[in-house]
């Protein structure tokens, strides 16, 4: 049991399990909503059907500056978070960021942005003349939805991980962008997670490489078997991931394990306690994180998942392979023909359109994973960034203070020269 205590701990707190309270930052009980039209954006939600009829919740952001006969110049970027992650993730870094003038004409041009708050990513984007949708994966807050089960009532919603986020949701996104704009690509930048489902994608479908350009893979993950010490010694925990994979359903942060670990973890403790031993443990950084405005990363930062895709995680951590979701033996052999489960064939990836940042500090994207992964990947990168700053971590990829300087305008460059 203790085991499972501390496996709870470790795994269900990779954002806050400490809700927010008293604060009076504006951003704080705002709705994704709210907050694109606080910054004087507009937006138009898209419910995306998959395959296998999951309806996705997708925003796209209007800059109302752009005029209307405009918008279909404009080039579309997907933003696609990480796991428990949602769209909210690209916008909340900072206040400000508020939506100014860009001319398709010049689009691009970095001097537009005097005196803009560059934090925000989507934002930023947008306010650069790019078409910027925001994603949201199967599961989340925004993506609870589905033609037939109701999330709610039916335990078949949540059988997935992040195999029909490769297999559904990634081709069902692209689908949907390039048909509503008419462009023959787009880009696609991912964090964590969302770099998982196009490296499956592309591994899978190489013909998708034809569709995405670039791709640009914020704190990749892809193999995790050097993930931090903690997350490696709980996936062991002799059966953990066996027990959890028959409790089918959600995770979120009204969870019954959930509320568990924060009884556990931070019920008896001032905030600030239950912060310094939980942050260094899910990939931050105290050094970037705006402690003004943590709060608000925690109303924000928890949008849920299917325990199943923490299982899966889990199971790669233990294969040291990144393969597809193991259901036991006889499972395994109805739906992969064989006991265990296949890899995902990274080496038939073909795109040169695929960009890296990572860092040296990051605890779940371990710099020895993304080397294996470079490694594998047999076609050049088309860019290789390291974050010059040693300590940059998991989560600086989203909160991180100093995020322009030593991520977004990376991303900019490379926008720029494949664009
Ligand atoms: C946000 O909601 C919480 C809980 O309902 C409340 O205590 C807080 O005052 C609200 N903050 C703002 C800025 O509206
Ligand atoms: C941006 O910079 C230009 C010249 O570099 C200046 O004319 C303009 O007033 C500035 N705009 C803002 C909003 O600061
Ligand atoms: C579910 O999708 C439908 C569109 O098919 C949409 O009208 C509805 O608002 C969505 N519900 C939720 C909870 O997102
Ligand atoms: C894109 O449009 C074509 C033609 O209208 C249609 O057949 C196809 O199903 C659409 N695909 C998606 C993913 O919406
Ligand atoms: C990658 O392979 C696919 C499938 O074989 C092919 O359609 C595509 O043209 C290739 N892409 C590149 C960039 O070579
Ligand atoms: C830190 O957060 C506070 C509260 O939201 C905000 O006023 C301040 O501008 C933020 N600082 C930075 C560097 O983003």
């Amino acid at each position: 049991m203790k085991g499972l205590i501390n496996f709870l701990i470790v795994s269900f707190s990779i954002y806050s399990i400490v809700k927010a309270d008293g604060s009076d930052d504006p951003d704080l009980n705002r709705t994704i909503n709210e907050l694109i039209e606080s910054r004087g954006f507009k937006y138009e939600t898209h419910y995306i059907v998959t395959k296998d009829l999951y309806i996705l919740g997708v925003y796209r952001l209007i800059n109302p500056f752009v005029k209307q006969e405009d918008r279909s110049k404009l080039k579309p970027i997907v933003l696609q978070h990480g796991f428990m992650g949602c769209a909210v993730d690209f916008l909340i870094n900072a206040p400000g960021g508020n939506a100014i003038p860009c001319q398709v004409s010049d689009a691009y041009t970095l001097s537009n942005l005097n005196g803009t708050i560059t934090n925000n990513l989507g934002f930023l984007l947008s306010n650069l003349c790019y078409d910027v949708w925001l994603s949201n994966s199967r599961g989340n807050l925004y993506s609870r939805n589905h033609t037939i089960y109701d999330p709610d009532k039916d335990k078949q919603f949540w059988e997935f991980s992040f195999d029909e986020m490769i297999d559904y949701d990634t081709p069902a996104i692209i689908g949907h962008v390039l048909n509503t704009t008419g462009f023959a690509s787009l880009g696609w930048i991912g964090h964590s997670q969302g770099t998982l489902m196009m490296f499956g994608l592309l591994a899978d479908q190489p013909h998708y490489s034809l569709m995405v350009k670039p791709f640009i893979a914020m704190a990749p993950v892809c193999f995790v078997d050097n993930i931090m010490l903690s997350l490696r010694i709980a996936s062991r925990v002799p059966f953990v991931l066996w027990g959890l994979r028959r409790s089918v359903g959600e995770l979120n942060e009204n969870t019954l394990i959930l509320k568990l670990t924060e009884q556990v973890a931070c019920g008896r403790w001032e905030p600030k306690v239950c912060e310094k031993l939980i942050y260094p443990l899910m990939g931050y950084n105290l050094e970037e994180l705006n402690s003004s405005r943590v709060d608000v990363y925690r109303a924000h930062g928890y949008a849920g998942s299917s325990v199943w895709n923490l299982v899966h995680f889990g199971q790669n951590i233990v294969a040291g392979d990144f393969k597809r979701f193991d259901y036991g033996t006889s499972e395994n052999i109805k739906r992969y023909n064989g006991p265990s489960p296949p890899k995902f064939p990274l080496t038939q990836i073909n795109s040169t359109q695929v960009a890296l940042i990572y860092s040296k500090s990051d605890q779940l994207g371990d710099n020895k994973d993304v080397a294996r992964l470079i490694d594998t990947i047999k076609v050049p990168l088309l860019r290789d960034y390291f974050v010059p700053l040693p300590s940059w971590n998991h989560l600086d990829f989203i909160y991180g203070k100093d995020i322009y300087t030593y991520v977004h305008q990376e991303i900019l460059k490379i926008l720029q020269s494949t664009y």
